[in-house]
């Protein structure tokens, strides 16, 4: 059977774009597949969280996970940081990882650019770390969304190059996934690029957002001035807005304000007021479940062990391989 890893990392509530670059595949793929998914809580530590702040970060990315659909029956659901084997995998794999391979990383770059006092070799080895996640449970599919191609382009490259090194075919070769084909990227707010934390207050829509937070957001995303001519080319702005109706309204609506931008009429006011409706027709309910879960400690702390216990099983087997090829004592 095919095995799946993935995780979001645990830096608070999880927005749109966590759910429909990753979280909607993995609802969809436990039912399928052998499927791992955690908590990135090492990760995390790049932007250096206080305790509290990182503690409430995972109980709430594991609530979100339970209250989108994943069933810690199906699928194997654990914080990153219980399973240090996977630190150990991150050590050895750093061994056979280039500095100027890490430096050229696109997601390197732009956290140099983000956070320029605090440029950690946790960022540059992040790559590493997340091939060790991978390679840790053999995955060959991960679901994600479009801003982690490279760092599977990389996970590939360690695997590769672990395998030739020592002339084995442990690690199967990890590629990115979406249902449907190409991955996602879901744009934000602020009319340029994607939706994220980092991309500043009111860019996201967060999945535990009050109704008159998203009515909010949403009416102040960026727009244009309108269209003057049939046929004019949508500006990323208002392109923005019709990719975010494409994912939570109907069809008919979409093509109704395609038409009126198309004939010069629209007003994306109008446009706006119905696309806020239709996330919070989508949005409510999943709240409604992060709310009752989230308060369930007893259930949170079971999957969490679970979860744990299943995890160290298959990353055991792994590392045990992993160790005796390196010419390591066994030790799990
Ligand atoms: P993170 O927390 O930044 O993102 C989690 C997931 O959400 C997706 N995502 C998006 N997809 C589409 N459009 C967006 N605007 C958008 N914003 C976020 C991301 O692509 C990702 O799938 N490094 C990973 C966490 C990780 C991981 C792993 C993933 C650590 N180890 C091993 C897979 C396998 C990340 O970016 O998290």
């Amino acid at each position: 059977m095919e095995v799946v890893v993935s995780g979001i990392r645990s830096t608070g509530n999880l927005h749109l774009g966590n759910y429909f670059g990753a979280l909607r595949n993995f609802v969809k793929m436990q039912h399928e597949s052998r499927c791992f998914f955690f908590i990135a809580d090492y990760h995390s530590l790049t932007t250096h969280p206080t305790p509290s702040d990182l503690k409430y970060s995972v109980k709430q990315v594991l609530t979100e996970y339970l209250a989108c659909g994943i069933d810690p029956e199906a699928s194997t659901i654990y914080v990153q940081s219980d399973l240090p084997q996977t630190a150990e995998l991150y050590l050895l794999l750093n061994m056979n990882a280039y500095v100027g391979e890490l430096e050229r990383c696109t997601s390197f770059k732009d956290k140099i650019r983000q956070q320029p006092d605090n440029v950690n070799a946790g960022l540059l080895t992040y790559p590493t770390l997340m091939a060790a996640d991978i390679l840790i449970h053999k995955a060959t599919k991960v679901p994600v969304g479009k801003d982690q191609e490279q760092h599977l382009e990389m996970a590939r490259t360690f695997a590769n190059r672990f395998n030739r090194l020592y002339s084995t075919e442990t690690f199967p070769e990890p590629h990115a996934f979406n249902f449907g084909s190409s991955l996602v990227k879901v744009p934000g707010l602020d009319g340029s690029g994607k939706m994220g934390k980092s991309e500043g207050e009111g860019n996201a829509v967060f999945l535990s957002d009050e109704d008159a937070v998203i009515r909010k957001k949403i009416m102040r995303a960026v727009s244009d001035s309108g269209p003057t001519e049939s046929g004019q080319p949508k500006s990323d702005a208002v392109q923005n807005l019709f990719t975010l109706m494409g994912l939570v309204s109907d069809k008919s609506t979409i093509e109704h304000f395609d038409e009126s931008y198309n004939n010069c009429t629209i007003r994306y006011g109008d446009m706006k007021k119905q696309l806020a409706e239709d996330m919070i027709k989508f949005i409510s309910p999943v709240r409604e479940e992060i709310n009752r879960i989230g308060a369930d400690t007893k259930l949170l702390e079971r999957v969490m062990n679970e979860g744990k216990e299943k995890a160290t099983e298959s990353a055991n087997k792994t590392l045990r391989e992993v160790r005796s090829i390196i010419g390591f004592r066994s030790l799990y």
